[in-house]
């Protein structure tokens, strides 16, 4: 990425304007956490609730202290460990964190994301007197994350103003969404499973994170979908015509479209949303997706799957 592209997106989010960007989780559809109508466009854009929080974006650790207050120790270790990386953590907000942001809620979600596009963008937007980006995930409200400039282009095009700018940087990594921590309690809660797992987070904090399956459930909020067009059934026998992504150890049916076929856990997380896309490129009705085994990125890829075969809410 050129250092004048990066410049002048850090000043079109200055003056209130919209930049999609890459991190390594998904793409963001980021405005400045301070300017209220600048956030405000980006529910209208993303076609979602207004009172849906917003996670926000700084370029290091030392910018926690001016979002967040009464910090706990073990939320600095997570810090420390993680960031930059796919981690939200959920703590009490300061005066800086206003409504529009937290949804109203007397929290605030911060992340330093590991991408050194998205690093770039923040440092130089925090140099022109910003102190942190809002953004959600850069796709119309319920559907598919984006893993790619053009998948955000796709989605949202149609929406953004000229004046707004979608920066490109090849494939996210990751390919799915950061964990969420909520900080707030005694000891860490994961909200939303993603790469850094309950292991990581006990070995990096000391504390137990209980019992990660009842939180799952009980974190289903309204954007339980992450669905395609097509209707996705969980560790079924696909048929002939139907999408099919599994790990590469399982055999592709005669007639079955195969969308993906990762040799690692980590590997299914990055091509999930890709082929979950071009399901609905190939106009498929139906995609039969095998969850994968394990303790790891497999809880959160199961997660999303589950999510995105639940029936739609009209
Ligand atoms: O990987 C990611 O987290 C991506 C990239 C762009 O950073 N962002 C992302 O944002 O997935 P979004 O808005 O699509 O999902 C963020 C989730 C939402 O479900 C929201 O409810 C939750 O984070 N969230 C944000 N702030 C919160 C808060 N203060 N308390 C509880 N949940 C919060
Ligand atoms: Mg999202």
């Amino acid at each position: 990425m050129k250092p004048e592209n990066i410049a002048r997106a850090a000043r079109a989010l200055y003056s209130g304007h919209l930049v999609a960007f890459p991190t390594e989780t998904v793409y963001g559809l980021g405005a400045d956490a301070q300017n209220r109508e600048a956030v405000s466009r980006i529910f209208s854009v993303k076609g979602r609730p207004q009172d849906h929080p917003l996670i926000v974006h700084v370029s290091s650790e030392e910018l926690m202290s001016e979002w967040a207050v009464e910090i706990p120790s073990f939320a600095h270790a997570l810090a420390q460990s993680f960031w930059p990386g796919p981690m939200t953590l959920i703590l009490k907000r300061s005066k800086l964190a206003q409504d529009e942001v937290t949804g109203g809620q007397d929290t605030v979600g911060l992340r330093v994301p590991d991408n050194e596009t998205a690093l770039a963008l923040l440092s130089e937007f925090e140099h022109l007197g910003g102190k942190g980006v809002a953004a959600p995930s850069a796709n119309r409200f319920g559907k598919v994350s984006p893993t790619t400039a053009a998948a955000v282009e796709n989605e949202l095009s149609d929406y953004l103003s000229g004046e707004d700018i979608i920066l490109d940087s090849g494939q996210s990594y990751v390919g799915i969404e950061s964990t969420i921590i909520d900080c707030t309690g005694e000891r860490p809660v994961i909200l939303r499973p993603g790469a850094i797992t309950p292991a990581m987070v006990e070995a990096s904090t000391g504390l137990n994170v209980g019992d990660l399956h009842s939180r799952i459930r009980v974190s289903g909020s309204l954007e339980s979908h992450y669905s395609p067009t097509a209707a996705v059934v969980l560790n079924a026998q696909p048929v002939e015509g139907d999408g099919f992504i599994a790990m590469s150890s399982v055999k592709t049916p005669e007639g079955v479209v195969r969308l993906a076929a990762p040799k690692t856990t980590e590997e299914y997380a990055h091509v999930l949303y890709a082929a979950l896309r071009q399901a609905d490129e190939l106009a498929l009705g139906k995609v039969i997706a095998i969850t994968p085994e394990g303790d790891d990125i497999a809880l959160a890829i199961t997660d999303r799957l589950v999510r995105a075969s639940t029936p739609k809410m009209e």
